[in-house]
């Protein structure tokens, strides 16, 4: 595991958007794994940036969503699908054939995850982009997951859906149900980059770094993966314990520390 601590969210988006860049400069036909909630957004505006500036082009690049709320639409202004058009894919080159979103239409539910797995299948992800729930999950991985679980419908923590109600009226309106890959899906990546900032996160980063392997924190599996980055701001990485067990690289780019 390596550890980029960044002094805040600007630099740490900067950061982890300079990797995706140099990777699709090297591979126009990346296949890139894409995260959603507050955490990435810095990358994507640094990546759209990048396209305007004809340094990158989405053109050949094949995208694959962690994960999509059930229960409400695809329209809906806090879809997933709505989130990465919003975001992302409105302001690149990117063709709508090679976006790939797990479907949440309901009259199809039984379906989904097998169909997700399907187009996972043979695409296995240059780089994966995660986020981290304050409750450790990845994609929408809560705790107590199995962590051989490929695409699977979930029930939402009440944490989860908690910390999610600031982007609706109330958390009433907060979906009980998602569909995300699974932990083997995300571990089959050939990178991961998780990126966090805040004080809130600062625990959780903690826990995955130098906590026991478990699915209690499904962060902590990232551990065993071969090519992880974490990069954090200085907040989030407020209570990280340097000197513990597990074997990392700790690169303080932009911070004195
Ligand atoms: C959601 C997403 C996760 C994301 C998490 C953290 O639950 N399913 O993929 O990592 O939110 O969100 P934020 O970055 O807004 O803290």
């Amino acid at each position: 595991m390596k550890i980029i601590i960044c002094k805040d969210y600007a630099d740490a988006s900067q950061q982890a958007a300079a990797i995706v860049i140099k990777a699709l400069i090297v591979n126009p036909k990346l296949k890139l794994g894409l995260a959603t909630g507050s955490s990435p957004l810095g990358i994507y505006k640094n990546l759209i940036d990048a396209y305007k500036k004809n340094i990158i082009s989405f053109k050949d690049v094949k995208t694959f969503n962690l994960d999509e709320y059930v229960g409400i639409s695809r329209s809906h202004p806090e879809s997933y699908y709505s989130f990465m058009y919003e975001n992302l894919f409105k302001d690149v080159d990117i063709n709508d054939d090679n976006i790939n979103i797990p479907n949440n239409d309901l009259s199809r539910v039984d379906d989904l995850a097998e169909e997700y797995d399907n187009k996972l299948l043979g695409n296995q992800r240059d780089i994966q982009l995660l986020g981290i729930g304050s409750n450790g999950h990845i994609g929408f991985n809560e705790p107590g997951t199995s962590l051989s679980n490929e695409t699977f419908i979930v029930e939402l923590d009440e944490q989860t859906r908690e910390d999610n109600s600031r982007f609706f009226s109330s958390i009433e309106e907060v979906p009980k149900f998602a569909i995300t890959m699974g932990i083997k899906n995300i571990m089959y990546a050939k990178k991961i980059i998780l990126i966090a900032s805040g004080i809130k996160k600062a625990e959780v980063i903690n826990k995955t770094v130098n906590g026991e392997i478990s699915n209690k924190v499904p962060a902590t599996i990232l551990q065993l993966h071969p090519n992880c980055t974490i990069i954090i701001d200085e907040d989030a990485a407020s209570k990280l314990e340097l000197d513990k067990k597990v074997d990392y690289t700790y690169s303080a780019l932009s911070s004195k520390r």
